[in-house]
């Protein structure tokens, strides 16, 4: 039997546990923040994680890398002229706060529990950016956020940087491949993609982090940009071919090589995917 393009476990209805994962992203980026060959600096962290984020880090395993791969691919696109990220699942991230990038204008869609605690801890803080808006929405409510995202100074005709940290293994498939399609409706040649996720076979360790399970996860992350987004040039990675180089402080792939279903398929992986729109 051909293996299935998404595999996908049962879904538990509970979303505080969901915007509690943000807190212990940012309780992991403060850690990293304390360091002297820190890979990035968030000065916002320890604020936004609260005495809960701080006690329980998601980890710096994760959390270094797949970090200052955001930046990176940000800052590489900002610089190749793009003006607007959008983060999708943006949690307790603060680059608004800490990336001098004077012309972006960011967009950050999550639960409305999450940004009604957010908000609040970020008022009287300056802005690095142009400007900052915030969508809230529930990916798995069926609701059309990009309508939302539109009836803001979004431009779907610029090309964008669109973010997805942390998100994608947290959907079942039905809802990844709506938001995909929600993507590739509102990008415009140029436009790039960052998410992490992971392969089809690791849905079924059954993955629960701070009381959210992993939902979903694919070995055809090529595949399903390409039709569901238009996306048409992908790079697969195995996070864990990717160097952490503390000593240039630097995020290393020289010696990775971008991955193929054949070599995810039966594979417990942590990927990370990045795609174009030509
Ligand atoms: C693990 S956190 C990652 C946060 C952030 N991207 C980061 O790297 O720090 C997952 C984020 O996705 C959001 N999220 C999960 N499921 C969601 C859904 N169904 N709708 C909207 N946001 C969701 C959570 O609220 C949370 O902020």
């Amino acid at each position: 039997m051909p293996p299935r393009r998404y595999a996908c476990a049962e879904r538990m209805p509970e979303k505080a546990s969901h915007a509690f994962t943000a807190k212990m992203c940012a309780g992991s980026r403060y850690m990293e923040s304390q360091r002297p060959d820190a890979l990035f600096v968030d000065p916002l962290a320890s604020k936004l994680a609260g005495p809960q984020g701080l006690a329980q880090p998601m980890g710096d395993w994760i959390m270094v890398p797949r970090t200052r791969f955001g930046d990176d691919f940000v800052v590489q696109h900002y610089m190749g002229g793009t003006r607007q990220l959008v983060m999708l699942g943006a949690g307790m991230d603060a680059r608004a706060y800490r990336l001098r990038l004077p012309d972006l204008k960011v967009f950050e869609v999550d639960l409305p529990i999450l940004l009604q605690d957010k908000e609040p801890l970020l008022e009287g803080e300056s802005l690095t950016v142009q400007s900052r808006t915030v969508v809230p929405t529930d990916f798995s409510s069926g609701e059309d956020w990009s309508w939302k995202l539109q009836n803001t100074d979004f431009d779907p005709t610029q090309p964008t940087v669109w973010l997805l940290e942390g998100l994608m293994m947290y959907l079942t498939d039905t809802e990844a491949a709506q938001t995909l399609r929600r993507i590739g409706g509102l990008s415009a040649p140029r436009s790039s993609l960052f998410f992490d996720a992971i392969s089809a076979s690791y849905v079924h360790q059954r993955i629960v982090v701070g009381g959210a399970p992993f939902l979903g996860g694919s070995d055809h992350y090529g595949a399903l940009l390409q039709d569901l987004a238009s996306f048409s040039r992908t790079q697969v990675w195995d996070f864990s071919s990717l160097r952490i180089d503390r000593r240039n402080r630097r995020l290393s792939k020289d010696w990775a090589r971008s991955l193929e279903p054949t070599d995810l398929y039966g594979r417990n992986l942590v990927l990370f995917v990045e795609s174009q729109k030509i």
